[in-house]
């Protein structure tokens, strides 16, 4: 077997939440669903996602200079599915979000809770690129249990 395939094969035993990362494009709201999300630092908040370089995903972010990290509650496995599945401009039709707090960025409602924060650094590593943020605000919006994929497949913990 190919060392590609062994690391694929071993990454989909590995358990990840499921956020979607969500910012602007051309003033619309962008997003896509995202399981790089990891928290850097405590002290100052410091936050980080891995985005494909190029993708529509990528050129919000680094058009704007800012996302939101929307973390999936259980039931929102249809969120996360068409959020990497739909093409970019048709996710948010018919979806429930407002605008986050200090930098307005696009929030789905009822997802469990959401960061925004300012991208302060910008690192491209192989064909994607690591957007570090601060972050500027964090708020639970239900107190639910979160999605979760592995294997493949979106379950509960
Ligand atoms: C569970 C899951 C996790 C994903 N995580 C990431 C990720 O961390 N970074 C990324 O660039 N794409 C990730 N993707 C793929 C994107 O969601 C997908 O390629 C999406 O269509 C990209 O949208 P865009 O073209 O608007 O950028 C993930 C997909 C799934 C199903």
């Amino acid at each position: 077997m190919e060392l590609a395939d062994i690391f694929r094969d071993v990454m989909r035993r590995y358990p990840t939440g499921v956020t979607v990362v969500t910012s602007y494009l051309e003033g619309a709201p962008s997003g896509l669903t995202v399981n790089s999300f990891t928290s850097i630092s405590i002290k100052p908040p410091t936050i980080g996602v891995f985005i494909t370089t190029g993708s529509t995903g990528y050129r919000a972010i680094r058009s704007t200079g800012l996302y939101a990290v929307n973390i999936l509650k259980h039931d929102q496995d249809w969120i996360a599915k068409r959020f990497s599945l739909d093409p970019p401009g048709k996710r948010f039709i018919d979806l429930r979000w407002f605008r986050s707090r200090v930098l307005g960025l696009p929030v789905i409602s009822d997802s469990l809770a959401y960061i925004e924060a300012k991208v302060v650094s910008e690192i491209d590593i192989a064909d994607h690129t690591l957007f570090v943020g601060e972050v500027v605000s964090a708020e639970i919006l239900n107190d639910a249990e979160p999605l979760v994929y592995h294997m493949r497949t979106y379950k509960k913990v």
